[in-house]
């Protein structure tokens, strides 16, 4: 079932409560020895979703699209990034294999973890990491499962919002979050539950679409947004912003196409906890134009076509 050690990294998404222990029902779950939350665990896969009494409308859509997008989304995805977004998939297995080296002797997330195609190619059983993925989508979780038992690595999947998320603060050495960021209804709310998981230092990396870059993809993106599929899409200025003002460093960025790889780490210090994201001025900002590669101080200066096109449409 699930490891002691893996259980000692998770807590109650509901009310932080520090430990979660075997139930002793016939069906298996998860309780929380604080509140008595309990969590079924599926094929292996806790649901630590936190219950809630009103689920807002957007999240119940993007949830019903991941899992109708489940079963066809290994195939989609790779053509929708040539073509659509402009960004080669192996790009993707380049920044997993990066994140996964960061983790060394510790805990690496994925959030979300989608159907596991970037991170199967990645792991194998040899690796001294401790590997967990997260997704709200039950579908996603089951494909990923199927893929990623077949690589022989040991890993836990976990059905979790990525704004609650059911994990110790400090856990992780190194997150990734491949093409979420674009996708969450509350998108300042999941990097600080990111920065609260990762350990001092910590490794954080990612990669979204972003806004501006090409003129097929803004195209494309102006109807996921007009049809509710997305929320708000930005520019890369604008989505690195938010994630230094969640107190990632450092950090540096690249744009293949629309597509927003970034990388940086979590402060030493806990700065959440002093001034909240939308009033702390970004200590890092940049820009990026087509096809561009930079770190975040030489895009201080840019002034790419990306910049102009984002100012005018998303910022
Ligand atoms: C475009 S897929 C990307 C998956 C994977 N990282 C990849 O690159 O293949 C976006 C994923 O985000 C998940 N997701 C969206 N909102 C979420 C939330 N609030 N909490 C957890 N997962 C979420 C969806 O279920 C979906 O699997």
């Amino acid at each position: 079932m699930i490891r002691r050690d893996i259980l000692d990294l998770l807590q109650c998404p509901a009310c932080a409560g520090p430990e979660l222990t075997l139930g002793s029902g016939r069906r298996p779950d998860l309780v929380c020895a604080s509140c008595d939350a309990h969590y079924p665990i599926v094929n292996g896969i806790p649901d630590l979703v936190a219950p809630e009494a009103t689920p807002a409308p957007g999240t119940y859509r993007t949830e019903t699209l991941a899992n109708v997008i489940a079963g066809v989304y290994d195939v989609v995805a790779p053509v929708m990034s040539m073509a659509i977004w402009r960004c080669s998939p192996l790009r993707y297995i380049d920044h997993e294999n990066r994140a996964l080296g960061r983790a060394r002797g510790g805990v690496y997330l994925e959030a979300p973890i989608g159907t596991g195609v970037a991170l199967a190619p990645c792991i194998a059983p040899y690796h001294d990491v401790t590997v967990l993925g997260v997704d709200k989508s039950w579908k996603m979780l089951f494909q990923a499962q199927k893929r990623l038992k077949k690589t022989g690595a040991s890993f836990q999947l976990i059905r979790a919002d990525v704004n609650a998320l059911p994990i110790k603060s400090g856990a992780v050495r190194s997150l990734q979050s491949l093409n979420g960021l674009h996708g969450f209804t509350d998108r300042v709310g999941a990097l600080r539950e990111f920065h609260r998981c990762l350990e001092p230092e910590g490794y954080f990396s990612g990669s979204t679409l972003v806004r501006a870059q090409t003129d097929m993809a803004d195209a494309v993106l102006e109807r996921y947004e007009r049809y509710g599929i997305y929320p708000m899409l930005r520019s890369p200025e604008f989505l690195l912003q938010e994630v230094s003002a969640a107190s990632f460093e450092g950090m540096h960025f690249e744009t293949h196409g629309a597509v927003m790889f970034f990388a940086g780490q979590r402060t030493t210090r806990d700065e959440t906890e002093t001034a909240s994201p939308s009033t702390r001025p970004a200590s890092k900002k940049g820009a990026s134009k087509k096809g561009g590669a930079k770190t975040s101080r030489a895009a201080k200066t840019s002034k790419g076509k990306g910049t102009a096109k984002s100012s005018r449409r998303a910022g």
